[in-house]
């Protein structure tokens, strides 16, 4: 097993006492969420709200009961994995095309957890992760000459569609320095359905792994 993957476990693991009994679990999505999945038979939970439909088949073949968030009221708690973090709990998400619905159940939670392992860590987001954002497939062309002028290098994400029947441009070199802002700014991009700086709702704990431990990180 790498060292990055005994490190997702150690999170995942140190997440699992946050869970507390009969909840109704927020659950993301990823390689770091699939070992917490791989644990959740040792809790007693009264079911989940999946992030992603890989999620969902995942959850479902343990036999947790998938609850629809319309009907789940607020969570308290979520838990998800990101694909760069910084010292305020900002992260970005969308590594794996999930961003939309993982942001929907993040702000319907009360605490989001986010577990990481050590590669994860960066002072300033963006630099070697670019920002996935979620666009309707119509406005692909126009939104990606947006993020152009902003200073953004926009990658199609060939061959791949949203669980809500989107695209995903991966944008490079868009100037992250101010997450908050930045997140606002490609939200009123027209066509862009939601993007990965997850800055307005951060996560409120960081577990943080490496090769020394699994560090909490209080926001
Ligand atoms: C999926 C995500 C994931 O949380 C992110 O990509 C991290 O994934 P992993 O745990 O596999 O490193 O945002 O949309």
């Amino acid at each position: 097993m790498s060292d990055q993957n005994a490190q997702k476990q150690a999170a995942a693991k140190a997440a699992l006492r946050y869970i507390e009994d009969e909840m109704i679990l927020g659950v993301g999505t990823g390689s770091t969420v699939n070992c917490l999945i791989e644990l959740l038979p040792q809790v007693n939970l009264k079911g989940a709200v999946a992030s992603s439909k890989v999620t969902e088949d995942k959850l479902r073949a343990l036999g947790i009961d998938i609850i629809d968030l319309n009907f789940a009221g607020t969570l308290d708690l979520y838990i998800d994995g990101a694909d760069e973090v910084n010292a305020d709990l900002q992260l970005i998400k969308g590594g794996g095309g999930a961003l939309t619905r993982e942001k929907i159940v993040a702000a319907a939670s009360n605490k989001f957890v986010c577990m990481v392992d050590a590669s994860k860590s960066v002072e300033v987001l963006g630099r070697a992760f670019p920002v996935p954002i979620e666009v309707l497939p119509q406005a692909r062309s126009y939104v990606a000459r947006q993020l152009v002028e902003l200073g953004g290098e926009p990658v199609y994400r060939e061959g791949f569609v949203t669980d809500y029947g989107n695209l995903i441009l991966d944008t490079y070199d868009l100037d992250v320095s101010n997450p908050i802002a930045l997140e606002q700014t490609l939200n009123n991009i027209v066509g862009v359905v939601c993007n990965g700086i997850f800055a307005a709702n951060q996560a409120d704990v960081l577990l943080k792994a490496s090769s020394a431990g699994v560090e909490t990180i209080l926001r």
